[in-house]
């Protein structure tokens, strides 16, 4: 597999788990936390290696600094989403309300990263990184794990 081919995957775990949370009808708060707790690490784990490993690698270039700095203040910015949502009783108004608004951040974010983040980073990226740093991706995101 390729770097891109990993983050995307990772992005289509996300998408899947706030789809299950979004489509979820009835008030099941216990579902709702469990989903919550899962998506949470994940995207913990994904942004984490993310950093480490993709955005290094695109901060390491003039060209693509500037956006890497906007993408890690997304990051910091969905992450506070997160701990706010904490704050309402899973399934309820507000907390549905929340869950839209990390709903739409995060396909913003997914989406830039998939379009203008990758094919910056293909311009830039040799050959034989595109699998280099996806051995790397997995290596980061198993070391986080073991440490949250
Ligand atoms: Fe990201
Ligand atoms: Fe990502």
């Amino acid at each position: 597999m390729t770097i891109f081919e990993v983050i995307r995957n990772d992005h289509n775990l996300v998408k899947k788990i706030l789809g299950e949370m979004l489509s979820i009808k009835d008030t099941d708060q216990d579902k709702q936390t469990e989903l919550l707790e899962k998506l949470t690490m994940e995207l913990t784990l994904h942004n984490r290696a993310e950093e480490q490993i993709f955005y290094k690698f695109l901060q390491e270039n003039a060209e693509t600094r500037d956006l890497i700095e906007h993408s890690k203040e997304e990051h910091e910015e969905v992450e506070e989403l997160f701990e706010s949502i904490k704050n309402y009783n899973p399934g309820d108004k507000n907390w549905m309300k929340q869950l839209l608004e990390i709903q739409k951040n995060l396909l913003h974010h997914i989406e830039t990263e998939e379009t203008e983040s990758f094919d910056k980073a293909k311009e830039i990226m040799k050959a034989g990184q595109h699998h280099t740093l996806a051995d790397e991706f997995q290596k980061a995101k198993k070391e986080w794990s073991a440490k949250l």
